[in-house]
């Protein structure tokens, strides 16, 4: 089984179910309220963790409330957090979700102390990236914390996966230098590339366009159909599973923890992977919040 490290965000997730999104100056009803654990690089690395892989978090929470509760869920699952430290004078990360009756979300986030944690606190802990078969990272945290992960991963011959969520305009090269395989979805694609996504024609030149810059392996998330693979000179889609979908958050979150917890560091078996990580999701869109929902191995091995 797979060491996965995730550098990345924790977040408190607060979600309102409603039938249709309000329109900018309506007053709606809410259907129901909750809070979950949240955050792409915590349900990224709760994901891992409970297709067993063993893992790794940097990342940091405030001195509040949410982080004590963020922290307590975390640990629960038996993730290792020394490398999560909690900043005084910032608030843990939030977000904001509302999911209507097609199962489509909307989110605001707010990030604090997700920003503010520092490339030295990813030095400081060199020695779990050195022991991991992959550094998985996202837009959510402090992108020059980031690099310095990545790059120390790749000083270590240790391979690394950006999932480039949300969607940021201008990548920082550097950061794609040392990045061994990213996994966008269709509009990050577009972002990242210029190209937009309308078949697989265009999939496979938008891959082109990121091997270019560097990246060996590319996944194209693309939602209900699937994902779209590009490695080695091999490409393909490798077809989701067809479910009934009541609230996706979290359904990229994990595909990717899912996936990597089983891939070959030589990507030798990257669509048998793929294919997990689809099962991994279309259980994850069938249940409402993000953490919640996520599967357990023995839910995807029968
Ligand atoms: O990808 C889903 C996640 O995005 C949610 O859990 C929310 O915290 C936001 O970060
Ligand atoms: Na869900």
């Amino acid at each position: 089984m797979n060491t996965i490290t995730v550098i990345g965000s924790i977040n408190l997730d607060t979600t309102l179910r409603v039938k249709e999104m309000p329109k900018p100056g309506e007053t709606i009803h809410a259907i129901e309220h909750f809070t979950a654990g949240g955050g792409k690089g915590a349900n990224q690395a709760v994901a891992a963790k409970r297709s067993e892989a063993k893992t790794f978090f940097i990342g940091a929470v405030g001195n509040d409330g949410a982080g004590i509760m963020m922290s307590d869920l975390l640990s629960q699952e038996e993730i290792d957090l020394t490398a999560v430290t909690t900043l005084d004078n910032e608030s843990t990360g939030q977000a904001f979700i509302m999911v209507d009756s097609h199962g489509e979300n909307s989110i605001m986030i707010y990030s604090g102390a997700n920003n503010t944690f520092t490339p030295q606190q990813v030095r400081d802990n060199e020695e779990i990236i050195k022991q991991s078969d992959f550094v998985i990272a996202q837009f959510e945290s402090a992108i020059d914390s980031t690099i310095e992960a990545f790059s120390l991963a790749r000083q270590h011959g240790i391979k690394t996966i950006l999932n480039p969520a949300p969607a940021l305009e201008n990548v920082p090269e550097e950061l794609l230098k040392v990045t061994d395989m990213i996994i966008p979805n269709e509009t990050e694609t577009e972002i990242l590339t210029g190209i937009k996504i309308t078949d697989e024609a265009s999939m496979q030149e938008a891959a082109q366009h990121l091997h270019n810059l560097g990246i060996e392996a590319v996944i194209i998330t693309v939602g209900s159909k699937g994902a779209f693979y590009d490695v080695q000179g091999k490409n393909g889609i490798v077809p989701a599973f067809k479910v009934e979908a009541v609230d996706t958050t979290a359904a990229g979150d994990t595909f990717i923890g899912a996936m990597s917890s089983i891939l070959q560091s030589d990507f030798s078996n990257l669509e048998e992977a793929i294919r997990y990580g689809n099962k991994a999701s279309s259980l994850t869109v069938q249940r409402f919040g993000a953490q919640p929902s996520i599967p357990y191995k023995k839910e995807l091995i029968k």
